[in-house]
């Protein structure tokens, strides 16, 4: 029976990294009594016959399509954990009519928050164009004068976990902090004021981004609500690249309606960040074009990149995917 029980209690984990995630693996895989299979790529139709007599699979961004869950499905897979807070790479429709369960890590939101709020002030104190022109010894200052964000009101769409902690950072800088999300919160409306998106667009500074990406919201900024926006509005995204339509967000920039962009995640990142591919073509012409800006801070969807995060991300898949196998409460798997 104990064998039994073993053999089950088999976690597939896909992208696992040697660097930084392994020595967190080994240990709460140990304490949990998990046995681990492990590849170091992202899941596709090949591999996933790696995953065969495990019930769980542990995945960060990388794409789980209509065909690969069916795969899985197929490989006797049941529950499919990824460790990250955004799902929105696992095709959860396709998943729920193949039965299989899935989960997120929603690790803490300090880090991103941190990284969201170093955007902001890298844009509107040009610290692109500061550091390239250091970097070649040039100490002009034509070109580079910034703004303080004290003069700003920051527009945060989104006030769950990290927009909640972005809006309390920002609290501290003295702008006039104005919030939008589908549910108010007590906590942000000591710092903040709660208007409607329209009102948001129209009034903010600076706009920043902190919602999941979902059918609702896709390029919930675009032509039209960029039209609207304020004269050299600053835009920071932090959360997913389909919230901006990015082709809009290019013609802004180009006609400096738009003042400043931090970007950390941007639309079709899949398969390129996270690799070396310097001496490769790259199929996104539209990054190339937003990395080429002067005022335009493109980062590879670094945010959660910290210590404390990898170890909970480890620590929480883990524990999801025990759970699940467990039959135990999952505080780890997506249910709305
Ligand atoms: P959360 O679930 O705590 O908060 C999301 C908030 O967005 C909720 O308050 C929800 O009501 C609101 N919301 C959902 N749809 C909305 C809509 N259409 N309009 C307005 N508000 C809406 O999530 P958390 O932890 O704050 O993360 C936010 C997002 O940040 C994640 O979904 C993820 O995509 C992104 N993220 C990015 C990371 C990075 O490394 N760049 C790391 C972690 C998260």
């Amino acid at each position: 029976m104990r064998e039994m029980i073993k053999m089950k209690m088999k976690v597939a984990v896909y992208n696992y990294r040697e660097f930084d995630e392994a020595k967190w693996f080994q240990k709460y895989s140990k304490e949990l009594g998990l046995e681990l299979v492990i590849c170091h790529d992202a899941p596709d139709m090949e591999n996933a016959s790696m995953a065969e007599g495990c019930a769980c699979i542990s995945i960060i961004t990388s794409k789980i399509t209509a065909e690969l869950a069916q795969r899985f499905a197929d490989l006797g897979v049941k529950y499919i954990h990824t460790r990250t807070i955004g799902y929105d790479h696992i095709d959860t429709q396709k998943c729920r009519e193949l039965g299989i369960r899935f989960g997120n890590a929603p690790y803490g939101p300090n880090g991103v928050a941190d990284y969201t709020v170093m955007l902001m002030l890298m844009s509107i104190r040009r610290m692109k164009c500061i550091m390239e022109r250091a970097a070649v010894q040039d100490y002009t200052l034509k070109g580079i004068q910034g703004r303080e964000l004290a003069d700003f009101t920051v527009g945060v769409i989104g006030t769950g976990r990290i927009g909640r902690t972005v809006v309390k950072a920002l609290s501290g800088f003295g702008c006039r902090i104005i919030a939008y999300d589908l549910y108010e919160n007590d906590e942000v409306k000591q710092f903040a004021d709660y208007v409607n998106l329209d009102e948001l667009m129209r009034t903010a500074d600076l706009i920043t981004l902190h919602t999941p990406l979902t059918d609702d919201n896709y390029h919930l900024i675009n032509r039209e609500t960029i039209a609207k926006m304020k004269d050299q509005v600053v835009i920071i995204n932090t959360a997913r690249g389909g919230l901006i339509d990015t082709d809009a967000l290019i013609e802004g920039i180009e006609s400096e309606k738009i003042g400043a962009v931090g970007l950390d995640v941007v639309e079709k990142e899949f398969g390129l960040y996270y690799y070396d591919r310097k001496s490769d073509i790259i199929g996104n012409r539209e990054l190339s074009v937003l990395r080429g800006f002067p005022n335009v801070t493109v980062t590879p969807h670094m945010a959660f990149y910290t210590d404390n995060a990898i170890r909970t991300m480890v620590e929480k898949s883990l524990l999801s995917c025990h759970a699940f196998m467990t039959g135990a409460e999952n505080p780890y798997e997506v249910t709305d």
